[in-house]
């Protein structure tokens, strides 16, 4: 049986720091507000002109590093993001000719938050399948470039970064389940108005924002990791007593808090960055893997679930020894 392996992990954020004291000067929002409803005290922010294939990069570059491989190895290249540089060519093709590579499989994924999940789950089909030996999957996103800044009820939520892990084959696992859900009746408590084949045209640039019903955004989350969590510790017969960490998406502390309390886990295993990242959609997750596993925090061999939700709406999870 093959198995994936996480053989090593990355992340870069952009250098620019946002605090909410910044954002106090900015819109009609408290520190103690931010940190109270979300959790968030600071987020990075993207220059005008970094792009995401940028950030990328950069943790690709970290992550190779660490798993011991070079460039010329990796044969599959995977990137969750909803904030490409561009339309065409998809991200991927992009930071694979940065990386100074050329002729293997490169792709995209579009899940918003769920992106590095839907990533990894793919990776790990063409593992399993013998078609890969060493795939690198991304979640980044630069998303603060589609925040409006004087709408108080998001701009204080997002922040920019990309995480990076390289999967190699093992015999043992590694990645013992993925599960991947969506539902599109939610399309409307969260979304962007404007896309190629919508409304491109009518729209200049800074027209459009995000558009959230959080409160109910909110709700659906909570009640939905709380499922995604149970249904992969059921699937494999786990009890929550043997996680060693949670590695949820950062969306909001109140809603990892709900999470970790429904499953019964203590807050102690849990990773957070949401204080230090704010949300960065597809980035959260391997972002913080990447800061759990680097403080030494997670170690090899230890039971690890990561989860996620986000625009669609969209889930998964991803149960896995480090
Ligand atoms: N500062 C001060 N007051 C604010 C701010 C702000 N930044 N933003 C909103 N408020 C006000 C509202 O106007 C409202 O005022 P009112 O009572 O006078 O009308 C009040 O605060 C409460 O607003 P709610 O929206 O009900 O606040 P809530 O407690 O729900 O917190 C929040 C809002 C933080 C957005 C929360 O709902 C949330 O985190 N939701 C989930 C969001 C999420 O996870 N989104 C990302 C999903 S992942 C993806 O795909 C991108």
């Amino acid at each position: 049986m093959i198995y994936s392996r996480i053989a090593g992990t990355g992340r870069f954020l952009p250098e620019r720091i946002l605090t909410n004291a910044d954002l106090e000067k900015m819109v009609d929002t408290t520190d103690e507000w931010i940190r109270t409803r979300t959790g968030v005290e600071r987020r990075h922010v993207a220059d005008k002109g970094q792009t995401t294939s940028d950030l990328c990069l950069e943790a690709a570059k970290i992550a190779l590093k660490d798993a011991g491989v070079t460039a010329e190895e990796i044969d599959l290249l995977i990137i969750g993001t909803t904030t490409p540089d561009l339309v065409f060519p998809n991200i991927a093709t992009i930071v694979q000719h940065r990386l100074g590579i050329g002729g293997c499989p490169a792709f995209s994924i579009e899940a918003a938050c769920t992106g590095f999940i839907y990533a990894l789950t793919t990776a790990d089909k063409f593992i399993r399948a013998g078609e890969s030996k060493c795939a690198l999957v991304i979640g980044a996103e630069i998303i603060t470039k589609l925040i409006d800044w004087n709408d108080r009820s998001t701009c204080v939520l997002f922040g920019d970064g990309a995480g990076a892990v390289v999967v190699k084959p093992s015999d043992k696992p590694g990645i013992i389940s993925c599960h991947l859900g969506a539902d599109g009746q939610y399309k409307d408590l969260l979304y962007y108005p404007v896309g190629v084949s919508k409304d491109l045209h009518k729209a200049g640039v800074g027209d459009s924002k995000i558009i959230m019903v959080g409160n109910e955004v909110f709700k659906v989350a909570v009640k939905t990791l709380g499922n995604v969590a149970e249904q992969a510790l059921k699937a494999n017969n786990i009890d929550k007593d043997d996680l060693d960490w949670l590695v949820p998406h950062q969306a909001n502390l109140r809603i990892i808090q709900a999470t970790a309390k429904r499953l019964g886990l203590p807050m102690e295993k849990v990773i957070l960055t949401v204080q230090d990242h704010g949300n960065t959609s597809a980035a959260s997750v391997p972002m913080a893997l990447d800061v759990g596993i680097r403080d030494g925090r997670i170690k090899r061999g230890q039971l690890i679930l990561m989860e996620a939700f986000g625009g669609g709406f969209t889930w998964g999870s991803i149960l896995m020894r480090y």
